[in-house]
């Protein structure tokens, strides 16, 4: 088998600092747009976040039509009524306004007010059509209003499908933003849990993209345009994902301490962003495979600190439950990216002969901030496990990118040991 020898690096263009998101209208005419469909969420728009960018927005001239999603993560039909509005506003560009599910949406609402076709269409196989967009987007603009999960930089949108009792995406280069304004200041005023569970999922993608296969490692796509979304480990993935881990080391537990703590709020915003080119660009693994069908399967559990009385479990927190336990897995295998995680991670050395460091760094971290560490106590049990483990089998796209190769019985021992 030849292997690749071309690793890439595909990112908006970003600016980043307080009042970034004041600058869309500028961003957005630059772009060409003229009408503007302004997605956020409903919490969102009633805490009065949302209004000044539309101001702003509408003060350099340009017309706006704001739509909110149901606050709570992207369902199959909240994201089919995001875009039929899109449709109907005759908007031609997009502005993003808040966490992933936001973001997400607006991806989408882009995407099929663009393109057509129905939602389905566009999900990705087996539960979708896969459809390849012709050609790109009308504009995006991302405005991330918490500091988790990259959205504003890749080129996915995740949602659940609660009649397959499952969560899945659409991936396609042409759904990363044309360009990221990324406005610490927005976060001030994020709930403590919300900033947790955010800040662990900008940590995952960064170090499940450190731990990725090699891209060396994986088969030389038969043209540039077939090579994966997600191509594995690679230095330039690497600059962005190190990075990212030493600034969450530095600044998640001052921030879920602290939320008014403007430097660690700027420091886990430049996290999130640089973890996200990071992952958008290597992947990501076991963790992330392993939260759609904890996310997906149940909706049992109310997290504390989230808006509304929906009963699910945050992406973040998904991910997080069975990350120490995967982290266990994989270390042996990559002990050299793994010691350096922990370094990162800590700040301090980590001896040659350590090797579980990150796994503990990471459940040390996972405790200080107060997220759940067991799949207990989101509503699983033991009888669980079977379908936990297809539920994860059918994540292939992310698994792929394991640096040691997952079937069902590393599955079993990664939940099981999550318990
Ligand atoms: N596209 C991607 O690359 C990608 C990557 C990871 C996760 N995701 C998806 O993103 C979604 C989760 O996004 P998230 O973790 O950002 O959470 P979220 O967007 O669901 O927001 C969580 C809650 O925080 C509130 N909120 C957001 N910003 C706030 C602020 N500044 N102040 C106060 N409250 C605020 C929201 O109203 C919501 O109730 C999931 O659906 C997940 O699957 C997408």
């Amino acid at each position: 088998m030849s292997t690749e020898r071309i690793s890439v690096l595909h990112m908006p263009s970003i600016a980043l600092g307080p009042g970034a998101s004041l600058e869309a209208g500028h961003h957005l005419q630059a772009l060409g747009v003229t009408r503007v469909f302004l997605v956020t969420d409903e919490f969102l728009q009633r805490s009065g976040l949302i209004a000044p960018i539309e101001a702003a927005v509408r003060a350099d001239g340009l017309d706006v039509v704001v739509y909110a999603v149901p606050t709570g993560e992207p369902t199959e039909n909240s994201m089919r009524e995001a875009a039929e509005a899109c449709v109907a506003s005759g908007a031609d560009g997009v502005l993003g306004v808040g966490g992933g599910s936001a973001l997400d949406s607006a991806k989408v609402a882009a995407l099929i007010a663009t393109h057509g076709g129905t939602l389905r269409d566009w999900i990705n196989a087996p539960l979708g059509g896969a459809r390849v967009p012709p050609g790109p987007l009308m504009p995006v603009v991302a405005v991330p209003t918490t500091s988790g999960t990259g959205s504003e930089v890749t080129a996915v949108a995740v949602l659940d499908l609660p009649s397959d009792k499952v969560k899945t995406g659409i991936a396609h280069p042409f759904l990363r933003p044309n360009i990221a304004l990324c406005d610490p200041e927005l976060t001030l005023g994020l709930p403590a849990p919300i900033t947790a569970a955010s800040g662990i999922d900008a940590l995952l993608h960064a170090v499940e993209a450190y731990t990725s296969i090699p891209y060396t490692q994986r088969p030389k796509p038969a043209s540039a345009g077939a090579r994966p979304n997600y191509q594995g480990a690679a230095p330039m993935a690497d600059i962005w994902v190190s990075e990212a881990i030493a600034l969450v080391g530095k600044h998640l537990r001052r921030a879920v301490a602290d939320g008014s703590d403007i430097e660690a709020r700027e420091g886990m915003m430049l996290a999130a962003t640089a973890a996200g080119i990071g992952f958008g660009n290597a992947g990501v693994h076991i963790p992330h495979a392993c939260s759609y069908p904890i996310a997906g399967l149940k909706h049992a559990w109310s997290p504390p600190g989230y808006p509304g009385e929906a009963k699910f479990v945050p992406h973040g927190l998904a991910c997080a439950i069975t990350a120490p336990a995967a982290f266990r897995l994989i270390e042996p295998a990559v002990p050299e990216r793994s010691r350096r995680a922990a370094e990162l991670l800590t700040g301090a050395p980590v001896d040659v002969d350590d090797h579980d460091a990150f796994a503990r760094a990471l459940a040390q971290l996972i405790a200080d901030i107060g997220c759940p560490t067991t799949i207990t106590e989101v509503g699983y049990s033991e009888a669980d496990l079977p379908d936990l483990v297809a539920g994860a089998m059918l994540q292939q796209r992310l698994l792929a990118c394991s640096p040691i190769p997952v079937g069902e019985a590393e599955l079993e021992r990664v939940f099981r040991e999550s318990l």
